[in-house]
């Protein structure tokens, strides 16, 4: 009894309100009102001093959202709140809605504070405060409801990709409210994708993003992952492992011996060989050649125990799987036995350095390929090196004796020469200068001095040919 009449009282109070009210009546919109929400307009002398207040909500659907009317300098007037049909939610500290979801926090004089719990999209709208001094005053309170996506899910047309390959990925967040930003990331890198936002209900959307990504042996295991910005959420995002397959890597490492592969000695070769799926098929071949009768291959090794000069040749080892075919090749030369080599000689630490230095260059430039052959023909190249050496270093000696030989006869020859030659011709000492000069620009007369002056120097420096029989007198001994 006591709420119905309550609410009847609140209906009644609510018409004479709207009676009292100008003639805009339910149509009562922002627009109306000239200012922003929260701050109404004093229309009379009555409601002079009271100033009814509020705050938009913004809530995430399924939360709890508080609206608040509040009163400054309030006498007695009654406080309303109102939802978007302007039914009555609280008057005063009742409820004559039958909503239970809203429910009394605060009530005083200055204040009607009402909580609505499990928001919906439904709840969204402009709901009402209201004062009833007079004429009565209204504020309107927005609630915004965020609704986060439902789901975020990551599809691609192949569970796993060839290396080289583009793949397709879609990234979509389903009925969100606001639309979602959806962002792409490979490990730490992030990626740009396209985005194609859709509707997929009357406020909620569907957002996706693609990206088409060419996958390298590298993005194998590496997740990519796709990730929201939304109000209503934080830290959604979902991944995916990408799944790439690749044509076989092989390698050939020797396990013996360190060094030259030597006749009579043993060989063994590992072949190692990574790849996606994992290479069903590896083997040994001689390449132009069948292996050696007494080569012993065991799955990944090659052993040749007791080497033969015979056994030259390129070995390969091969290795395929669904992605395709690989193989590294080893080439073996056989040498000699370490007991027919000749004696160490005096350059003993060239000789061991320099093989190593060839064998890295060797690998570096060509790392699929072995070469046993590296470093063997060394000592001869060193005698070869020195001899070489000493004949150019006495060669420049003596070219260097003959060149010092001229120049300094030259020097005398010259002196005399122009002197005399200037002298004779001019009739003063200016011209006598001037002709010296001029001489000395003509090289054709400066030989023929040369020859005069230095009869036994050739005017170029000699050929090894012209220069050995007759050897300059004054320099030798
Ligand atoms: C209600 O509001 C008044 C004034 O703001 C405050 O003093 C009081 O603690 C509040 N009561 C509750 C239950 O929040
Ligand atoms: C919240 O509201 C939805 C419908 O809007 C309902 O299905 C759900 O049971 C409610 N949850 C609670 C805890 O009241
Ligand atoms: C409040 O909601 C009404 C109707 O939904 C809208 O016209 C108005 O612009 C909104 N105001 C604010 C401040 O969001
Ligand atoms: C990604 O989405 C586009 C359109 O949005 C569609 O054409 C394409 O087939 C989708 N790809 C995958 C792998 O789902
Ligand atoms: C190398 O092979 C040839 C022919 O198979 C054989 O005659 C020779 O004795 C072998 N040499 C060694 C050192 O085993
Ligand atoms: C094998 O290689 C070594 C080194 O190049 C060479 O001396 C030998 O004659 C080769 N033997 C054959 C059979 O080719």
């Amino acid at each position: 009894m006591a709420s119905s009449s309550c609410a009847g009282l609140s209906l009644l109070l609510l018409g004479c309100a709207l009676a009292a009210s100008p003639p805009q009546g339910g149509s009562n919109s922002p627009q109306a009102w000239p200012e922003a929400a929260g701050h109404q307009p004093d229309k009379s002398s009555s409601a002079e001093g009271r100033k009814l207040i509020t705050e938009d909500v913004t809530v995430v659907e399924g939360e709890v959202a508080t609206i608040s009317c509040r009163v400054k300098n309030n006498d007695d007037s009654v406080i309303q709140l109102m939802n978007p049909n302007r039914q009555t939610i609280f008057f005063r500290d009742s409820r004559p809605l039958k909503d239970t979801r809203f429910q009394l926090v605060n009530f005083s004089n200055s204040e009607l504070r009402v909580s609505l719990s499990n928001v919906s999209l439904s709840d969204e709208g402009q709901y009402v405060c209201m004062l009833y001094t007079d004429p009565p005053q209204e504020v309107y309170t927005n609630i915004t409801v965020l609704v986060p996506p439902h789901s975020l899910t990551i599809e691609t047309e192949k569970e796993t990709a060839m290396e080289g390959e583009e793949i397709e990925l879609n990234c979509t967040a389903m009925s969100s409210k606001p639309a979602a930003t959806i962002r792409w990331f490979k490990g730490s890198k992030e990626l740009h994708g396209q985005l194609e936002v859709e509707h997929s209900e009357a406020v909620l959307f569907m957002v996706t993003s693609r990206i088409m990504l060419k996958v390298g042996r590298e993005d194998d295991g590496v997740p990519v992952v796709c990730s929201v910005d939304h109000p209503a959420v934080k830290d959604l995002e979902t991944q995916r492992y990408l799944d790439v397959q690749y044509k076989p890597e092989v390698l050939i490492s020797v396990n013996y011996p360190q060094g030259i592969t030597r006749e009579g000695e043993p060989l063994e070769l590992t072949c190692t060989v990574l790849g996606k799926p994992k290479p069903d098929h590896i083997n040994w071949i001689r390449v132009d050649d069948d292996l050696p009768a007494h080569a012993i291959v065991s799955g990944i090794k090659l052993l040749i125990n007791n080497l033969n000069k015979t056994d030259n040749g390129t070995y390969r080892c091969g290795a395929s799987n669904a992605v395709g075919d690989s193989h590294a090749d080893y080439k073996l030369y056989v040498y000699d036995p370490p007991t027919t080599l000749p004696p160490p000689t005096t350059t003993t630490t060239t000789t061991t350095t320099i093989p190593i230095i060839i064998t890295e260059t060797t690998l570096m430039k060509e790392p699929d390929v072995y070469d046993s052959q590296a470093g063997e023909e060394v000592p001869s190249v060193d005698h070869a090196v020195i001899g070489g050496v000493v004949a150019v270093v006495v060669f420049a000696m003596l070219c260097l004796l003959i060149i010092l030989g001229r120049y300094f006869a030259r020097h005398k020859g010259t002196y005399f020469t122009h002197e005399a030659k200037g002298a004779d011709d001019a009739a003063d000492a200016d011209t006598a200068i001037i002709n010296a000069e001029g001489g000395q620009s003509n090289s054709e007369e400066k030989k023929e001095y040369f020859y005069l002056n230095t009869p036994w120097v050739p005017t170029r420096c000699p050929t090894a040919d012209s220069y050995w029989p007759p050897a300059p007198p004054p320099f030798r001994g």
